[in-house]
């Protein structure tokens, strides 16, 4: 049976993956460590939380103790590393916990994988290490990392430990470097979430300058998909990029939320630009693709139809996790813009 320490399973795509392995991989026990900061709620493992192959953990990723006792009782053999703060916008008005968490984290889970003789770390980073793309070419495994905002920086750095770790200790370790994900569970506070949120409820849609930035969006699942295909198969000390070979600029992923919605389009506001905000980002996937045999199964359309199903579906969910500060982080955000 593999034992895996998966770490903000409380998060959007964290939640998504341990729902995806208890239902699926029945052999599989997953302790779930999750600080629950604002972006982490336990009702995002609604139908999983007690199932007898799941034990959830609130804490910190840095606390390197809690992190070594789990590995003991819980007799684990594999890290996978979820958790980070994780919003681009929140890292420009903020970077030290981005450090804390997503360097610091990282660096005290790679001390115990080290330490315990673990028998794989698998890093979730994301594409944004790269840098921007212009009008052409894609993100490669080779493409130098070049991070632009607070948040990528503090991923670039805690690939940077990964790899560190793998040469100095042997620490046998994969790095997944997905694009922008969406579907269910995904907070309000990234652009697909927060336009059908705002929509649902006839408020302004915030678009950053002229809209027109491009993002390759993948649906939750398939990057869940890939990343447990990357623990199976994949030899240690190899990257994977992940994507949906499906780039959209943020204008049109709107248009598409507002006919679904049948909403109108003068919903829409242009707003203050993000500073240092990255123009495009493109995935080649083709060594995952090729190398693991992985594919995703949605398109755009679907998923986003699914998508916005869910949110109309679970507009409990949504109140619960933007009730409370939630609105303050708004205002504040989007007060001078
Ligand atoms: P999220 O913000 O929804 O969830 C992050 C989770 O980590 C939350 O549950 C939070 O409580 C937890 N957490 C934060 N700090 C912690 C700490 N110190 N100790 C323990 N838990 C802590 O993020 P997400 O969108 O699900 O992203 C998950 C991972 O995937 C991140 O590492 C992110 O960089 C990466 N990623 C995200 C995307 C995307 O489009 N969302 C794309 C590529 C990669
Ligand atoms: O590429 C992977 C990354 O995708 C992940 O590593 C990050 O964790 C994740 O947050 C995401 O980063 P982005 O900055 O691309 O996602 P976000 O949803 O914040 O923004 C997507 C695009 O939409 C971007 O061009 C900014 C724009 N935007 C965003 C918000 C929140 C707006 O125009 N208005 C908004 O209100």
């Amino acid at each position: 049976m593999s034992r895996i320490l998966v770490t903000g399973g409380a998060g959007f795509i964290g939640s998504n993956f341990v729902r995806m392995v208890l239902a699926e991989h029945p052999e599989v026990f997953i302790a779930n460590l999750d600080k629950l900061t604002y972006a982490g709620n336990l009702e995002n493992l609604a139908g999983f939380l007690d199932h007898s192959n799941h034990k959830f953990i609130k804490g910190d990723i840095c606390d390197g103790r809690l992190v070594e006792q789990i590995i003991d009782e819980h007799r684990i053999d594999t890290i996978i590393n979820f958790a980070a703060e994780s919003h681009v916008d929140r890292s420009i008005t903020g970077a030290k916990i981005f450090i804390e968490t997503n360097v610091t984290g990282t660096l005290t889970l790679l001390e115990a994988a080290r330490d315990k003789d673990l028998e794989r770390f698998i890093q979730v980073s994301t594409d944004e290490v790269y840098g921007e793309l212009g009008p052409e070419g894609k993100f490669t495994e080779q493409t130098p990392l070049s991070p632009n905002s607070p948040y990528s920086a503090s991923k670039a750095a805690a690939d940077h430990l990964v790899e560190a770790f793998g040469h100095t200790w042997g620490v046998k370790y994969n790095i997944t470097r997905c694009s922008n994900n969406y579907g269910p569970y995904q907070f309000p506070e990234k652009l697909i979430p927060l336009m059908i949120n705002n929509a649902l409820n006839d408020k302004e849609l915030p678009v950053y300058g002229d809209g027109l930035y491009v993002r390759d969006w993948l649906y939750v699942y398939d990057h869940c998909t890939a990343v447990w295909r990357v623990l199976q198969k994949a030899p240690p000390g190899e990257i994977y990029n992940i994507g949906g070979c499906s780039e959209k600029a943020n204008l049109d992923v709107i248009d598409l939320i507002l006919k679904r919605l049948d909403k109108p389009k003068s919903l829409i506001k242009h707003v203050k630009d993000r500073p240092g905000h990255d123009r495009r980002y493109a995935i080649d996937a083709d060594k995952i693709i090729t190398d693991l045999a992985w594919q995703p199964s949605l398109s755009f359309e679907e998923g986003i139809n699914r998508t916005i199903d869910w949110y109309i579906n679970n507009q409990d969910w949504l109140g619960s996790v933007v009730s409370g500060d939630y609105q303050k982080y708004y205002e504040q955000m989007y007060k001078d813009r």
